[in-house]
């Protein structure tokens, strides 16, 4: 008796803490509210399910509160015995099957559609799945080549214009999910999955859509992210504009400094035991003499993008230093350091502190 009477003192605190704890979340991430053709598809389908589902609940909760009255025990009155009901069986077996038909045809609908090909004047895009980033290679001039535009981590789509892309990885299986325009499809070595979608024509706006890696890939899969930013037609052509110049030469002396250090192709170790590849062993900014490495993200326009490290760290002078300083500690679980074959060192074991802040002004002057 006291543990119930407590329990019931103690629901609306709790209640008043759910409501608290909720009403502190943002959506960047949300499922229902879509911004293109392809997720308005998928929010359909949901909200189809979500409400037969809700009928069901409601009608099956109805009828167990109502037949618990109606036929509760009463002085007096002996319970009838019977032995199946042939038009019962068939009404609860027939009711499912309908159901599961008004919900099976649109999926089926939903899935045939976004199957189809894209539209000729489709923007077509190769996303690259990466342990742990993404690589967007544009083909601008529809030639079959995706080498107008490389760039890392941030997409530019131009709102009410159709973009397709062709989803692969390089080493595991990523997935890719932007929750309010398109997805998951997964990326797969070795295989090319198509995505196509429209955004809205009201879709464009500063802030970006959030993306994100949708498929176990490894110790740092949580920290593969990516944002999409759905432009104007007028500010998609902009930022290609930009995008496709070379990256700036330096603004000032130390820029100047920091440039002549991200070329340097070797390091030595302290004490000479042997050496490590300097920035452009991976890294390319076009324009800047040597620097054309592969195989980490493309950083000509670095200083312009909101965030490096595959969406966890904004762009700024501080997180730039600790990242070249010693990425590890910046991205748990990645290991960069360790693993060879995504090979980004500590900095700071060859490099000093005034060495990797003068390399930082030079990466935050490539607009
Ligand atoms: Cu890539 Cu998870």
């Amino acid at each position: 008796m006291r543990s119930s009477r407590s329990l019931r003192r103690l629901a609306p605190i709790a209640l008043l803490a759910i409501a608290l704890a909720l009403a502190a979340c943002s959506d960047p991430q949300t499922t229902v509210d879509p911004k293109s053709d392809f997720a308005d598809d998928i929010q359909f389908v949901y909200l189809l399910t979500f409400w037969l589902g809700m009928a069901v609940f409601i009608g099956i909760l109805a009828l167990t509160i109502g037949l618990a009255f109606w036929y509760r025990e009463r002085p007096g009155r002996v319970a009838k015995q019977i032995h199946g009901n042939t038009r019962l069986e068939i009404v609860w077996t027939l009711i499912p099957v309908v159901l599961v038909v008004v919900m099976a045809v649109p999926t089926w609908q939903v899935i045939a559609d976004s199957s189809k090909p894209a539209p000729d004047d489709a923007l077509r895009v190769n996303a690259i799945g990466r342990q742990w980033w993404f690589e967007f290679q544009y083909d601008l001039d529809n030639d079959g080549e995706y080498d107008d535009l490389i760039t890392a981590n941030e997409l530019h789509i131009p709102a009410g214009r159709p973009v397709t892309f062709s989803l692969l990885a390089d080493d595991v299986i990523h997935s890719f999910w932007v929750p309010q325009l398109a997805g998951k499809v997964d990326m797969v070595p070795g295989h090319v999955n198509d995505l196509w979608f429209t955004p809205h024509e009201d879709a464009a706006r500063a802030e970006a859509y959030l993306g994100q890696c949708a498929e176990f890939c490894g110790t740092a899969h949580a920290n593969m992210r990516f944002r999409v930013f759905v432009d104007t037609p007028e500010g998609f052509d902009a930022w290609v504009a930009n995008e496709q110049a070379d990256g700036a030469e330096p603004a000032d002396e130390l820029a100047q400094l920091g440039q002549e250090l991200f070329l340097t192709p070797v390091w030595t170790l302290p004490g000479g035991g042997g050496g490590i590849l300097g920035c452009t062993g991976c890294h390319t900014v076009a324009g800047a003499p040597g620097a054309v490495g592969k195989i980490g993200p493309n950083l000509t326009h670095v200083g312009s993008r909101s965030t490096i490290a595959a969406g966890i760290l904004d762009t700024n002078f501080e997180n730039l230093v600790a990242w070249i300083s010693n990425p590890d500690r910046e991205k748990p679980g990645a290991d960069y350091n360790d693993d060879t074959a995504r090979f980004m060192p500590a900095f700071e074991t060859v490099l000093t502190r005034e060495q990797i802040e003068a390399i930082a002004v030079y990466l935050l002057g490539l607009q």
